[in-house]
């Protein structure tokens, strides 16, 4: 009865990216605070799992596409041993005994697991559901530069109680809205005073590779930034979620003399 609910269920998300995945920042965006991760052993783990969540995400559907409902947690996070490694494995033996296994398989289906929540659960991220922070000096400096400016987001902040596992999003709009978002994952911190900045170089267009081929300039005109900083992941309805802060700041590109 499983399997046949397993495909009823399937037929209507069809079959997609088993997660919202964080969006890899622009190479225009550099993080410019180090969190020393060489220094912090449990946040390597966190962040090894986050940048690994996707795949595993992605080889449990697939597994589930196959064969349908496992019914043990063993059954499922085998294949993701065999096809990625065992410390994978286990992580996901974690996550999924911490769920159920039933309800593991459905939040995979239903593409509904972000992977700073999956890390939580298989106990590689640290939580904190009593923190808080909020931006200091929110801001763009300088706020206005010609192109091949190295404009930087100034969103130091402070904690009272520490914080989660948590994202910063990035968005920018330019003057047609068009907009990009990029995430840079944040480790969980305790009370105190933080500098966090993020540059944005504006020598190239968005994006652009210069090894690929000749780069556009960085388009003039005034851009509307906000910044999220998030307890797990932004726009998460999970547990160990939520919203700490809202920044917002313009900035302007003028013509390069
Ligand atoms: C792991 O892979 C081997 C060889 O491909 C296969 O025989 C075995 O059944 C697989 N185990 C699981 C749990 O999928
Ligand atoms: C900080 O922690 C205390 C004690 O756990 C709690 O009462 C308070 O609500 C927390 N503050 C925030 C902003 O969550
Ligand atoms: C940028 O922000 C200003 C002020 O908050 C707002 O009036 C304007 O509509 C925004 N522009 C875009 C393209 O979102
Ligand atoms: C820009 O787009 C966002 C979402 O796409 C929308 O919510 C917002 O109202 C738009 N702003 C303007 C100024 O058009």
């Amino acid at each position: 009865m499983y399997k046949v609910f397993t495909v009823i269920l399937l037929l209507f998300i069809g079959v997609s990216s088993a997660t919202r995945s964080f969006n890899t920042p622009s190479n225009n965006l550099q993080r410019l605070t180090s969190d020393h991760r060489d220094k912090n052993v449990g946040f390597d783990i966190c962040s090894t799992c986050i940048d690994e969540a996707v795949t595993v995400l992605n080889v449990l559907l697939q597994a589930i596409l196959d064969e349908g409902i496992y019914a043990t947690c063993g059954d499922l996070c085998g294949i993701v041993a065999n096809k990625t490694s065992p410390f994978l494995g286990k992580v996901c033996d974690i996550a999924c005994d911490a769920a159920g296994a039933l309800e593991f398989i459905h939040l995979i289906v239903k593409a509904d697991l972000d992977p700073i929540w999956y890390c939580e659960m298989a106990k590689m991220c640290e939580i904190n559901d009593h923190g808080d922070a909020k931006f200091t000096n929110f801001g763009v400096y300088p706020n206005t530069g010609p192109q091949g400016t190295q404009f930087e987001i100034d969103c130091s902040f402070k904690s009272l109680n520490g914080t989660g596992t948590s994202m910063l999003r990035f968005i920018m709009a330019d003057s047609h809205n068009q907009t990009s978002d990029n995430d840079f994952l944040i480790d969980a911190k305790k009370p105190g005073t933080y500098t966090e900045k993020i540059g944005l170089i504006t020598a190239s267009a968005w994006n652009c590779d210069p090894v690929k081929g000749l780069c556009d300039d960085f388009p003039i005109g005034t851009y509307n930034v906000t910044v999220q900083f998030c307890n797990g992941e932004c726009g998460s309805h999970h547990p160990h979620s939520s919203t700490y802060d809202i920044g917002k700041a313009q900035f302007t590109v003028t013509k390069k003399k």
